[in-house]
């Protein structure tokens, strides 16, 4: 299956600066699991501020296809029915779409289930890595095949009685763990994941939210833990509401904190710190920036407001390698963004999982930055394999047209780094940005403040 391109394009102008206040839709990975979680729990869970990007609609879909009776209130507000764990099988395949998170962490549950069900994603995700859940699954007990090559999608599941196990997980990985450990709660004894370096942990606040807290114990050295859960523990329904998208907002942060003169301030936004990696690696820039937590109940929730570089100042180049990775793995695109408008050197390394996300984002960006100007070399590792890249800061820039690869992070990217570019920047291919972030248009539209111009298309077919 090959990725057939949208007709949607978007283009951009230069911008004057960035401003204003904005809040960004709901958190990506914290939609997919409270979605998921509270179909597992009993009784009845409303769920406000779900992000009704295609992701998680995929999600919402799939359990409501076993059984999960969702009322859809708005866009953005549902009142999940609880099953009690008694999901039924589907009469027709799971569709994940282009959601790695919606597949790794439903095969989980399934595996678990008394009944076979068969998961299918769109051209993308049936090229991204499943091995890495099939193989402890079947240790599981699981019963999984990956039927397109390599042990990719589509995966057949034949549910039934799990074992626990103890893994070690051989990629930082959030949507790895996630499946073990929800697989975890239908299989006999305790199953215990160890990560070397910290994932983002929302699934483990979210099973403490819906009374399942997991066991966690940090290990002696660096970041990583070990998560146990008892399998047969139930969740039981409570309320939740999500907030805004760090990895969305991350766009205007890292925008703002480049554009000279700017100043924006971003509300009720998700600042789980296993997430804000992204605010270091600009403070280490040089970027001025001030982040306040309003709350934490389930998730760190609060306020971030980024100032530009006095006119004449950049940001200065830095080095993103480790553990620190992890915690900006969906942020390296734009960050290779900041990078090729600062002073300098940036390197990024040990980022390989970079080559497997929706496109291979380390070609994508390689590819786009140079049509703007860019210098920008591709690592590899001691294997030979892709790892990350060298951005000589500072070249002269121009608009450019440049392609998505399908992938909405690639597509909002390319847009941003428009911004900063004289001449129109056309970026083809860009329904994908619905799969995060249904509005990145009109928010763009509001905190971009452009010159003479303005914005020259829409997203819609062009
Ligand atoms: C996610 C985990 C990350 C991230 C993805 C969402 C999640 O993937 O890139 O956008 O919700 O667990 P990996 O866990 O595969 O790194």
């Amino acid at each position: 299956m090959s990725h057939v391109p949208s007709s949607a394009s978007l283009t951009v102008r230069t911008a004057k600066h960035l401003g204003g206040e904005l809040t960004v839709p709901g958190d990506k990975s914290l939609s997919h699991r409270s979605v998921l979680f509270s179909a597992l729990a009993d009784g009845v869970t409303r769920i406000s501020g779900f992000l009704p990007g295609e992701d998680c609609v995929c999600t919402m879909r799939a359990l409501q296809a076993m059984g999960c009776v969702i009322e859809v209130e708005s866009k953005t507000n549902l009142t999940v029915h609880g099953t009690a764990g008694k999901l039924i099988a589907p009469l027709e395949s799971l569709d994940c779409g282009n959601s790695g998170t919606a597949m790794r962490l439903m095969a989980g549950v399934l595996a678990g289930q008394p009944f076979a069900s068969r998961l299918v994603g769109d051209a993308s995700l049936s090229g991204r890595p499943m091995k890495r859940i099939v193989d402890p699954l079947r240790l599981m007990g699981a019963k999984i095949e990956g039927r397109g090559e390599k042990h990719t999608a589509p995966l057949e599941i034949f549910g039934g009685s799990l074992t626990g196990i103890d893994y070690t997980l051989p990629v930082a990985s959030a949507q790895l763990k996630s499946c073990i450990l929800l697989a975890g709660l239908f299989a006999k004894g305790t199953t215990s994941v160890t990560e070397t370096t910290a994932s983002r942990d929302h699934t483990e606040r979210l099973l403490a939210h819906f009374h399942a807290p997991p066991v966690i114990e940090p290990l002696e050295e660096g970041t990583g833990r070990t998560i146990r859960v008892r399998g047969g523990t139930k969740l039981h329904a409570r309320d939740f509401d999500v907030p805004g998208d760090f990895s969305s907002a991350a766009f205007w942060i890292a925008a703002a904190a480049a554009f000279p003169n700017s100043d924006l301030t971003i509300a009720n936004l998700g600042l789980n710190t296993t997430r804000t990696g992204l605010l270091s690696v600009l403070m280490r820039m040089g970027a001025h920036i001030q982040e306040g937590i309003a709350e934490t109940s389930c998730e760190p929730v609060g306020t971030v407001r980024i100032q530009g570089p006095t006119q004449g100042r950049k940001l200065h180049g830095t080095k993103i390698s480790g553990a620190e990775i992890a915690n900006v793995i969906d942020e390296l695109p734009i960050i290779a963004v900041v990078a090729a408008l600062a002073e300098g050197r940036t390197e990024i390394r040990d980022a390989q999982e970079l080559a497997v996300k929706e496109t291979n984002r380390i070609t994508a960006v390689v590819n786009n930055l140079r049509a703007f100007g860019v210098t920008v070399t591709e690592t590899t590792d001691q294997n030979g394999k892709q790892d990350g890249m060298i951005i000589e800061g500072g070249s002269k820039l121009h608009g450019a047209k440049v392609t998505s690869f399908g992938d909405h992070r690639i597509a909002m990217s390319g847009a941003i780094l428009g911004l900063f570019c004289p001449g129109e920047t056309v970026i083809e291919d860009t329904a994908c940005i619905a799969t995060s972030y249904p509005t990145f248009e009109s928010d763009l539209r509001k905190v971009a403040h452009l010159q003479e111009g303005g914005f020259a298309s829409l997203l819609s077919g062009r």
